[in-house]
């Protein structure tokens, strides 16, 4: 059997039609930019999310940069981001001038609680990531932030449809910055992203920002950038939407079936919260010390994994930064990410449960 990590040609066919139309009669319309899909889609999350604002734009790392544009952050600004994340999130720090300052996680990836001590005279945000899909405290986060004064830039890119206490990822901080890549939880067919706000003035802020500056045709009043997203992209991702509860029922049922296969076993440990309302299960982290030697195991077998991340980003060459960051390195060197999509079988994950099983030799 071989089971890939992901294989997004395996959408159904069902959906693949509706995907195939609904670029026919964009390709009829003949509108690619902006339009009633990039309407319908900003409206769409602003209900399932209960956000006031929703501002789409061209990838999820744009949407944190022009966050901290819109939040003036830029040379001889400090902000504060987890040792562990994807590096988009250090890498606009990086792109608007300002300085990362590097904290480490907890246990399970998330930006350790005693962030606070990394706050300086310079620091002007801290950016929580809710890495995996599992959510920051951010009740607290937030409170910390605030009275420091400093902003909250959530990064959710991982985190669509992740809620804590009923509030939607990305609605907590003062920005939130939602990623539609493919191998998300709400992925379109390329590249997408997304800032929310529930301040009006930043809403504004933003709009110009992904539009050359321009408040109305031909009226620059700032230096801005092309952001903007595809229609085509808007479409797809309104067609995607409409499946996404479905899609996370799917994801919860196979996480499932992994921690009750997979429970017990004493060497390796599992996102036993996975199930939970601030989790979304985008992906299935374990941990084991022998984690090299279960992937290549599982690789024998025809099974694909992954390594989110293999280098916590202050070991990366354009990002060095002293500091330890012991949980952060734990994970970069024990965790490995199962296969969880809509699109396995539960024949497939129970072909990898007992693949691991065989592995630690039971
Ligand atoms: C934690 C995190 N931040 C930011 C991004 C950037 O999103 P994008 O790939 O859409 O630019 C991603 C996704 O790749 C991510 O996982």
């Amino acid at each position: 059997m071989k089971v890939p990590f992901l294989d997004l040609s395996r959408i159904d066919s069902e959906l693949k039609e509706e995907l195939k139309q609904k670029f026919a009669a964009l390709l009829d319309k003949g509108v690619f930019s902006g339009g009633k899909e990039v309407d319908l889609f900003e409206r769409s999350i602003q209900d399932k999310l209960n956000s006031r604002n929703a501002i789409a734009c061209a990838n999820g790392t744009d949407a944190l940069e022009l966050a901290l544009r819109a939040l003036q952050i830029g040379p001889g600004d400090e902000v504060i981001v987890p040792a562990l994340t994807w590096v988009s999130t250090a890498e606009v720090v990086r792109i608007v001038g300002a300085k990362p300052i590097f904290w480490d996680t907890d246990e399970k990836g998330l930006l350790r609680a005693d962030w606070v001590k990394a706050i300086s005279k310079q620091t002007k945000a801290v950016i929580p990531v809710h890495l995996y899909g599992r959510m920051a405290d951010m009740e607290s986060i937030c409170e910390a932030a605030k009275s420091s004064r400093i902003a909250v830039i959530e990064d959710a890119a991982q985190a669509f449809g992740t809620t804590r206490n009923g509030k939607a990822a990305g609605t907590w901080g003062d920005i939130g910055c939602l990623s539609f890549y493919p191998t998300k939880n709400l992925g379109a067919l390329g590249e997408a992203g997304m800032c929310l706000t529930q301040d009006e003035k930043i809403a504004e802020k933003i709009r110009v920002l992904i539009n050359h500056g321009q408040v109305s045709r031909d009226d620059h009043v700032s230096v801005g950038r092309n952001s903007r997203i595809d229609s085509i992209q808007a479409g797809f991702l309104n067609l995607f939407l409409g499946r996404f509860d479905d899609f996370q029922k799917r994801r919860k049922d196979l996480a499932k079936v992994y921690l009750e296969k997979l429970g017990g076993l004493p060497k390796l440990g599992l996102p036993e919260d996975i199930l939970a309302d601030d989790h979304n299960a985008h992906l299935f982290v374990v941990e084991t010390t022998k984690r090299d030697e279960l992937r290549n195991f599982l690789k024998e077998k025809g099974i694909g994994t992954a390594i989110h991340y293999p280098k916590i980003i202050p070991d990366m060459e354009p990002y060095q930064s002293q500091g330890d960051f012991p949980n952060a390195r734990k994970l970069t060197e024990q965790g490995l990410s199962l296969p969880l999509n809509p699109w396995i079988t539960e024949g497939e994950v129970n072909y990898i449960t007992d693949s691991v099983i065989e592995f630690f030799g039971l």
